[in-house]
């Protein structure tokens, strides 16, 4: 049974990083032979600037056609100036609407060879490891009506609209409790509920929901505090579940726990387990093209991709080993670098992962 996956390099960084990920797809293609059917189409601005779309029809036709998609990075200065409907994110939002990816995971996953990298103390952080579970497809990024209006009075008012429906909670606390049942079953769910009606009504389905799960250990914390918590003591945490706009926030905050958002994968997945995946970082467009770029982030996408899309949970075992042996060998790449060790570029530290693989 061969099985499409859609390579969307993107933008800044994006193009390298990718090429790295595909060269690692392909040797495992080979290797295990997993009949994957690799192809690309354009995403951002990159798509912008060729096809006058962030997300031309033909990138829609390819994705709708698609088992996986591995995504690198969009965006940069070059289209700061562009209408919001055409800049470079709106290509990534109109993906995830279009394919109704809901269900965004986002681990906050210590390496213990990165221990010294992270901006809290190594006792704080050392063994960490948080899967935030984040709404991607509702709340206040999608919600009607919005808009920027004049009032009489001739003044201007930007408005938006933080709406969720219960069938909407339900199908991303459901992901929440499952995968928590896998982990360390604990479930701690993220809302504002002492403000926002929306997440009064969160937090009264997902309470409903825990009867369903008995092994799962809920908890429900106001977002405020669940972001003072992640630094005060971040381990407490097991699987945090929330909306989209909370999600955003807390997903960069967990993220830089680990001291590099150069080393965190993404999946986004629907209901029937189609996925776009994706390095939790931009696309750095300060550093696109010099070949310094961390490509582990992507290379660990492959992998959630390997598990979560395409069954193959062997394979992405095998890449998350060769990534660790990778840096059992001291290689760095520059943005996680320390004295002990050794300065590799982009493609030096594929061909490492690539050499580790069993
Ligand atoms: C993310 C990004 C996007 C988001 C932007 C680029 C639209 O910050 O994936 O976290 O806000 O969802
Ligand atoms: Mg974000």
């Amino acid at each position: 049974m061969s099985r499409n996956v859609l390579l969307l390099p993107g933008d800044g960084i994006g193009p390298e990083i990718i090429e790295q990920a595909a060269r690692l797809l392909e040797a495992l293609n080979h290797r295990r032979s997993l009949g994957l059917q690799l192809s690309q189409a354009r995403l951002g601005g990159s798509a912008y600037d060729a096809e006058g779309s962030p997300y031309p029809d033909s990138t829609a036709q390819a994705a709708r056609n698609s088992d996986a998609i591995l995504l690198g990075a969009v965006g940069g200065p070059r289209w700061a100036d562009v209408e919001r409907q055409l800049r470079p994110e709106q290509g990534l939002l109109n993906i995830r609407a279009d394919l109704d990816l809901f269900a965004n995971l986002r681990p906050a996953l210590l390496f213990p060879q990165l221990a010294n990298a992270s901006s809290l103390k190594p006792e704080l952080v050392a063994g960490l490891d948080i899967l935030i579970v984040r709404e991607l497809t509702g709340g206040i990024y999608f919600g009607e009506p919005r808009g920027i209006r004049t009032l009489p009075n001739g003044e201007r008012q930007g408005y938006n609209t933080d709406v969720y429906s219960e069938s909407e909670i339900r199908r991303i606390a459901r992901v929440g409790f499952e995968l928590a049942q896998k982990r360390g079953r604990r479930l701690c769910s993220v809302d504002k509920a002492n403000v926002l009606d929306v997440t009064l009504l969160w937090r009264e389905v997902v309470t409903e929901m825990a009867a369903d799960y008995p092994d799962v250990e809920l908890e429900h914390l106001y977002v405020d505090n669940a972001a003072m918590q992640l630094v005060i003591k971040p381990k407490q945490f097991d699987v945090i579940l929330t909306g989209n706009l909370f999600g955003d926030i807390l997903s960069d905050e967990a993220a830089m726990l680990t001291g590099s958002i150069g080393m965190l994968p993404s999946a986004s997945m629907n209901e029937s387990r189609q996925g776009l995946y994706e390095p939790c970082h931009g696309s750095a467009p300060d550093i696109a093209g010099q070949g310094i770029a961390n490509p582990l982030a992507t290379i660990l996408s492959v992998a959630m991709m390997l598990r979560y899309s395409l069954n193959e949970a062997d394979a992405a075992d095998s890449i998350e080993r060769a990534v660790s042996a990778a840096l059992d060998e001291g290689l760095r790449t520059p943005d996680i670098l320390t004295s002990d060790t050794t300065r590799v570029g982009t493609a030096e530290m594929a061909d490492a992962v690539i050499r580790n693989l069993d």
